[in-house]
């Protein structure tokens, strides 16, 4: 049987865990936690990609940071023994473009980490589980808008991975009647997203590219399209998705923002004054065509808030040139 999400321990006052939470959407919901009343928010990150810049805030108000492997399951069971956990958001993962350079690593981290904590929770070790998917289990629209019907083709190892996680947190919840949900993002950008090296995506790199007095680049034909959502409004759909979304069911979390990549690149170029040229690149190998959302269970489930597109990326591209003018763009 399985629980319902009525059932659910408030989040004020809990003792919440998030893998992966020196992240980008991590670390916001981290902080987000803390303001929500969370009694206790455990953050476990091997630093991979994350950063301790990220939680500047959030550790000096009280969190507790454990930089360990979350694939790793004796670290996970000592950590969970240290904490009377509530609720788990499972974060963790290797960026997207990091499952062509390693493509084995990619999968088994995005299943490894889940399955961990799905056997931990099957154990008792905590109640709810917040399972981070993602819109790269669809593949390339069959159909627009992409409902959570939509069937999953992954094109990577990075997606095929995440299916197959949301594929055992739903068996489990069908096996063992364990209370875990999944929430699936569509691209977020905003403040605290990775922008160094080869595992940046495309906002990032184009203001980093921009910033340093690089040509931005196009890869392919840019008419391949996402769907935008800002970090912050993804954070508050999860959080009113726990108080909502029953136990084995999945929400797309979407702003119904779908653009051009080509549109995106020349209106981030506007916003930093940048006339110069923008480079054509090749397209990407595996890169999904068209991602466009529709967010109707979300919205029939939550009152959601919605930043307007332009307002979050003048934010975001502020935040970049922050760092650059600091000397933290690289
Ligand atoms: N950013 C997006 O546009 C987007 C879109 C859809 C879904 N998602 C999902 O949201 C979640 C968070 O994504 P993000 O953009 O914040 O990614 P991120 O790379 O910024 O954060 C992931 C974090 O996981 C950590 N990590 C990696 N392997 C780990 C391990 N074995 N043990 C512990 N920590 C580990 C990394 O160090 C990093 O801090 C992921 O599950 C991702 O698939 C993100």
């Amino acid at each position: 049987m399985s629980s319902n999400s009525t059932e659910r321990t408030l989040l004020a006052g809990c003792c919440a865990l998030v893998t992966g939470g020196a992240g980008f959407i991590g670390s916001h919901l981290v902080d987000r936690l803390l303001r929500e009343g969370a009694r206790e928010v455990v953050v476990v990150d091997n630093l991979f990609l994350g950063n301790l810049e990220n939680l500047t805030q959030a550790l000096a108000a009280g969190a507790v940071l454990y930089r360990e492997d979350a694939e790793f399951m004796p670290s996970l069971e000592y950590i969970f023994a240290a904490h009377k956990v509530d609720v788990v958001f499972n974060c963790a993962t290797k960026a997207l473009n990091y499952s062509f350079l390693n493509p084995m690593n990619a999968f088994d981290t995005n299943t490894r980490v889940a399955l961990n904590l799905l056997e931990l929770q099957r154990k008792g070790a905590f109640k709810a589980l917040c399972h981070f998917s993602t819109s790269e289990v669809y593949g390339t629209a069959l159909y627009e808008p992409m409902d959570e019907a939509h069937p999953k083709n992954p094109t990577t190892a990075y997606a095929a991975g995440k299916a197959a996680a949301d594929l055992a947190v739903e068996s489990y919840v069908r096996m063992f009647g364990l209370d875990a949900y999944i929430v699936r993002p569509f691209n977020n950008y905003g403040p605290r997203q990775n922008h160094s090296g080869p595992l940046a995506g495309v906002i990032p790199v184009t203001a980093r590219r921009i910033l340093q007095g690089q040509a931005p680049e196009i890869h392919g034909s840019g008419a391949q399209s996402r769907d935008f959502i800002y970090v912050l409004d993804t954070v508050d759909a999860v959080i009113k998705c726990h108080a909502a979304l029953p136990a084995g069911e999945c929400v797309n979390i979407s702003a119904e923002n779908c653009l051009r990549i080509d549109a995106l690149i020349r209106t981030i170029a506007k916003e930093l004054g940048y006339t110069g040229e923008i480079a054509s690149k090749p397209e990407r190998g595996s890169d999904v065509a068209c991602h466009n959302a529709t967010s109707a269970k979300l919205r029939a489930l939550a009152d959601i808030r919605l930043t307007p597109f332009d307002h979050g990326l003048r934010e975001t591209l502020t935040w970049y040139a922050a760092q650059h003018a600091a000397g933290r763009l690289n």
